[in-house]
């Protein structure tokens, strides 16, 4: 049995949730008119309200108690300052350090980083004011209208996903598009309308090997240079971000073209990093300034706050309580927000890749269940997809809801109705309806049907956080961001696992390595098992020559 289980903290939180698991949410709400003032903090516009969740007033202290077992103070501090907490990749965990606003001193192997990540900053403000501008050209000397980002993982998700919630605050002449997926459907789909004159690439991959996004920028190449003829040209047309110096002048590119980061940077922690040039050409280097602010501000309220005023941590604790305690398996993201479209997406990676382990810090298999699936699309079109089985089927599934009390946008009453269901669902999953409810709104022949009254009664109890916040701002993006980063952390520190490496992604691509050859000729493939052998062999029969 791990230190975690047999914990008093934990056995402590079995007993709680014992007593409390009947509890039904409205007559918690019913018994106590203070409960969201109890359960809801305030940081900048952003309003935290985690009053419908299956707590009471023991819950907190209760998680708090687990958090300090876990040590969760001291791993704060020990992020923050730069200690190698990434212990299987010997690496620190510094993604704060690129958004440290306050620019005091952050030291890796005592050298302070901070000088390197202002002089990126410089270098991305430079460079995107000209492109912005129009006083980059390309090879036949018009402006740029078209940035091509070529990454994947970390190096797409990140920028794809600000970039698009910050969409109102984009240049008019300037489009961005994400190229990721192996699939040349993405590559060709998103070249066919850009003109090679006018186009910029990114290519962002932390370590410049990663096979999808070089396949890509190789194919990228070509297709500039079918039309540019002229090997000099790529310099006005082709921009590298890694960390791999040798990499990029390997691929090709030159290396003044190329924007750095660290290794102390995890793939999925690098939007912030020169990562988010993309953004910063897209939004505008002031806009990414004032990004890094909103997680610089969160990143002071993590290290700062006490546990109980602490939304990440509560954050993290209450998910903790869900998947520990009440095996619920997955966490849905839910911005009523169309423009944060890839929210979920991004936070899939994020979680997902970073607490999806099952070996703690000690290298032994943990006996509880960590990482949670996180899913989920902006509202309402999830209500009209897969509302359904959170409402009323056999799961447990803890939502968040995130929501602009203002749209960007001025048409008159969408906003209203946005907001009535951002407000009303959670509610709906809290309160639910009883079959008294359910029978008074029927006729009395309905009534007597057992099988529809049955039916259209909601269980409720179905817990929820929400977020509401004055404008979907580059700050506050940038806040929300950082919330759910430490939330992330905040969780693996209490699953004692390393949160910062991503192991379970390479088997299956050591493997494609030995497949792709095999694919390559017409023999007949029996090197593996019957099933991989005979997927082979029939890919190879039906595909044309
Ligand atoms: O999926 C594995 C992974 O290593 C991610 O962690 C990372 O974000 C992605 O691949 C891309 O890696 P790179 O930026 O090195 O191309």
């Amino acid at each position: 049995m791990s230190s975690l289980t047999t914990s008093t903290a934990w056995t402590a939180l079995i007993t709680h949730h014992n007593e409390t698991k009947n509890i039904l949410l409205r007559d918690s709400f019913n018994a106590d008119n203070t409960r969201h003032a109890k359960f809801s903090l305030h940081f900048n516009d952003i309003l935290f309200d985690y009053s419908k969740n299956r707590i009471t007033d023991q819950t907190l202290p209760l998680l708090i108690d687990l958090a300090k077992h876990a040590g969760l103070d001291a791993k704060i501090k020990a992020m923050f300052s730069g200690a190698e907490i990434n212990k299987t990749e010997h690496r620190s965990v510094l993604h704060t350090a690129l958004r440290n606003r306050s620019n005091q001193p952050v030291y890796v192997d005592g050298q302070d980083v901070m000088p390197q990540i202002n002089s990126v900053l410089a270098k991305m403000r430079t460079f995107s004011t000209r492109v912005r501008s129009g006083e980059w050209r390309g090879y036949t000397g018009k402006a740029i209208t078209d940035i091509v980002n070529i990454g994947i993982g970390g190096s797409d998700l990140g920028p794809k996903m600000v970039s698009t919630a910050l969409t109102p605050y984009a240049s008019e002449t300037l489009k961005v598009h994400f190229v990721s997926n192996i699939d040349q459907a993405d590559l060709v789909e998103t070249l066919k309308h850009l003109s090679p004159e006018t186009t910029l690439f990114l290519i962002a991959s932390k370590t410049f090997t990663t096979q999808e996004t070089m396949t890509n920028a190789k194919s990228a190449r070509s297709w500039f240079l079918d039309s540019a003829q002229d090997q000099q040209a790529i310099a006005k047309h082709f921009v590298a971000i890694s960390t791999s110096t040798r990499n990029v002048a390997e691929f090709g590119i030159d290396t003044n073209n190329m924007f750095e980061f660290r290794h102390w940077v995890g793939g999925r922690y690098s939007l912030w990093s020169a990562i988010g040039l993309s953004i910063a050409l897209y939004v505008g280097m002031d806009n990414f300034e004032e990004l890094l602010q909103g997680a610089y501000e969160v990143d002071e309220h993590f290290r700062a706050t006490p546990f109980e005023k602490n939304i990440p941590v509560i954050m993290g604790l209450l998910g903790i309580w869900y998947n520990n305690f009440y095996n619920a398996e997955s966490h849905a993201l839910l911005p009523y927000d169309q423009s944060m479209l890839y929210f979920a997406d991004y936070f899939q990676q994020g979680d997902m890749e970073s607490n999806g382990k099952s070996i703690d810090l000690n290298g032994d298999k943990v006996d509880y269940s960590t990482g949670q699936i996180i899913w989920g699309q902006p509202g309402t079109n999830g209500q009209h997809a897969f509302f359904q089985l959170i409402h009323q089927g056999t799961k447990l599934i803890p939502c968040d809801f995130l929501a602009a009390a203002n749209s960007h946008y001025k048409l008159p009453e969408h906003h209203d109705i946005l907001i009535s269901n951002f407000l009303a669902q959670p509610e709906a999953l809290m309160k639910g309806k009883t079959a008294e409810e359910v029978k008074q709104e029927l006729s009395a022949e309905d009534q007597a049907d057992a099988v529809l009254v049955a039916s259209k009664i909601f269980d409720g109890n179905k817990p929820s956080n929400s977020f509401l916040f004055s404008k979907l701002t580059p700050k506050t993006l940038g806040s929300l961001i950082a919330f759910y980063e430490h939330k992330i952390y905040v969780q693996g520190v209490i699953w004692n696992i390393n949160s910062f490496d991503q192991m379970g992604v390479e088997l299956g691509k050591t493997l494609a390595k030995i497949i792709l050859p095999e694919l390559q000729n017409d023999k007949i493939i029996d090197s593996h098992d019957s099933s991989t052998n005979a997927l082979i062999n029939a890919y190879k029969q039906s595909r044309l020559p």
